[in-house]
């Protein structure tokens, strides 16, 4: 067998072999504010495709951490997944057609030794005002390959880009890997990209000659670029002549574990063992890159993950601390590539045990109202209803739908989103008389006001206090003020001694005394994580921040208010330590 540790190596080498130099992959997490995840390699050269000059020279090549959520519900098959890793190569300005499917080629059948029998070549046969890649076509025949495996498609299949709202694009040419050889009822029409799943799409070349604008005209570039795509996993199997991605040894020791833990073997409940390995897979990942379970975007993705996975946890026997048990198989196979997975594997873990214990108190009684509902309704839920399984028992929506599905029934979508804006507003008139963060101009009377102003000026001064006595690992989970207390929960594995909240209680009295002025200042998100502002990440920060400075004690990205100075806040007294969940402690404290 060929492990993913020297296949990845022998791709970079290849590359670098060739005068490319070799980056590490960039983040999960774009740049680009019109992109959620990093979907593909070229994702943090866009910029250089478009002419800005590429730090790192003119030829680059990859392997890139990926996330997509498109398909989130078709992973349970032998070949869709979410987080993947992509193989690119990469010209900005250089090499173009010719050089590009020359190396793929040596890299398949020299490199790697395939045959070149089951490789099929797809390419863009052009549409409407964009022309045929009659180029590419020409290449391949002369690389050897006969006509009979070259077939060419349109801008659905062989046209790629661009990510986000605008960016560079083009035509593609594919290599297409025959797992089977043996064609569908079609016939001779069984080619690449037919629905029988004979054929899986191994290398995406994607030749950028196009600009697309927001309004989606196509712009031709001046600088022309080379942008490919392979993704590991498939590859891997490819070489191990497998078609089960998950019978290599980036899924494999998960798969196992879960074997282990449930007494159930892979063969039979193959779509459970498949969706939880990949799921909690990808949750790792987000979760060790700041991304939270929370009910919105990026956090809600990682929400669909865990709780998706648990739903099929249990339908095999799998418990949550079995489940659990999977995160470290995770960082044992990915350990030596992403080195900063193995760094954060109590964060993950205290992140994900705090969102299945979450959920696990209510996923049962809402299984039990859902079949109810079910039941009840003809072939349609409504939203209302699906509202309240989301808003009561927190079913995301998207599991609701594949619940229904499986009973043949549907969900009114837009019933739900209705329910949820009702919802929304009936909150925030609610929200009145507590503060997160948000909302301070909802509080009615004065004095409330600037109670709460206070002891949001005192968490500050907690957070920081909390990190000096315990240590850095200290990191905010959440907060809730009333008039009354401060409520601060961070992730710590252990009840506090008597002595570390006197010592948390001093310090914080100490800045008091001091009378420390609080500034803000207005900057970039960047620039803020520069400084080591502290944030919260729960939250899906803007582009440009506020940090708030007390004196050269605490900065924190916040949103404020704040007083002025800490003098202004009296004595600082904590009324309760106590656990908030697994690793996770809350405190509530008050100002007299
Ligand atoms: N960017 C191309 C893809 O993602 C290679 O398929």
């Amino acid at each position: 067998m060929t492990n993913s540790n020297s296949l990845r190596k022998q791709f970079l080498d290849f590359f670098e072999k060739r005068g490319h130099k070799i980056v590490r992959s960039s983040s999960l997490i774009p740049t680009d504010p019109s992109v959620l995840f990093t979907t593909a390699g070229m994702q943090q050269f866009k910029p250089y495709f478009l002419g800005e000059k590429s730090p790192y020279g003119r030829d680059v090549a990859s392997c890139q951490k990926c996330i997509r959520t498109s398909d989130i519900e078709s992973v349970g098959d032998a070949t869709h997944l979410t987080f993947f890793e992509m193989l690119g190569n990469f010209s900005f300005g250089g090499y173009f057609k010719k050089e590009a499917i020359l190396y793929a080629w040596e890299f398949l059948t020299k490199e790697l030794s395939l045959p070149e029998d089951p490789l099929w070549i797809t390419y863009f046969k052009g549409e409407r005002s964009i022309p045929q890649d009659s180029e590419s076509k020409r290449i391949w025949r002369e690389i050897g390959v006969p006509d009979t495996k070259i077939y060419g498609f349109s801008r659905k299949e062989n046209f790629w880009g661009p990510t986000g709202i605008e960016g560079p694009c083009g035509p593609t040419t594919e290599i297409h890997f025959d797992l089977t050889k043996k064609p569908c009822q079609k016939g001779k029409d069984c080619i690449p990209n037919c629905e029988c799943k004979r054929f899986v799409e191994v290398w995406n070349l994607v030749f950028n000659e196009y600009y697309q604008d927001p309004q989606k005209n196509l712009k031709p570039l001046t600088q022309k670029g080379v942008d490919t795509g392979m993704g590991l996993e498939r590859l891997l199997a490819i070489v191990n002549q497998r078609t089960d991605l998950f019978e290599t040894d980036l899924f494999w020791p998960i798969i196992l574990e879960i074997e282990k833990e449930t007494g159930k073997k892979y063969q039979g409940s193959k779509t459970s063992f498949r969706i939880i390995a990949d799921h909690i897979k990808a949750g790792a990942f987000l979760i060790a890159e700041g991304i939270y379970p929370s009910k919105e975007e990026r956090g809600y993705i990682v929400r669909r993950l865990l709780r998706r996975s648990q739903r099929f946890a249990r339908q095999i026997g799998l418990s949550e601390a079995g489940l659990l048990k999977l995160v470290p198989k995770i960082i044992e196979i990915y350990k030596e590539t992403y080195p900063e997975l193995e760094k954060k594997l109590e964060e993950i873990m205290t992140v994900m045990q705090n969102e299945f214990e979450k959920f696990a108190k209510t996923i049962e009684r809402g299984t039990k109202e859902f079949e109810k509902l079910a039941k009840l309704s003809k072939n349609i839920i409504e939203g209302e209803k699906a509202f309240y399984l989301y808003e009561s028992f927190g079913f995301p929506l998207e599991l609701i739908e594949e619940m229904a599905r499986e009973k043949g029934i549907k969900v009114d979508k837009s019933g739900f989103f209705s329910a949820q804006k009702r919802h929304k507003e009936v909150s925030r008139k609610g929200a009145q008389r507590k503060f997160g963060g948000v909302g301070i101009e909802m509080l009615e009377a004065e004095a409330d006001k600037e109670k709460v102003t206070k002891l949001h000026t005192a968490t500050h001064l907690l957070h920081q206090a909390l990190r000096e006595v315990l240590g850095e690992g200290v990191r905010q989970m959440g907060s809730d003020i009333s008039p009354e207390r401060l409520r601060f929960d961070f992730s710590w594995p252990s009840k506090l001694s008597e002595e570390e909240i006197r010592k948390v209680e001093e310090i914080v009295n100490q800045k008091i005394k001091e009378d420390l002025p609080v500034t803000k200042k207005k900057m970039s998100f960047e620039e803020a994580q520069k400084i080591g502002a502290l944030a919260f990440f729960k939250e899906k920060y803007p582009e440009r921040v506020s940090v708030y400075f007390i004196g050269d004690f605490s900065k924190e990205i916040c949103a404020g208010p704040h007083v002025e100075r800490t003098g202004f806040l009296g004595k600082f007294k904590i009324i309760k330590e106590e656990s908030a969940g697994a690793g996770i402690r809350r405190i509530k404290a008050k100002l007299e």
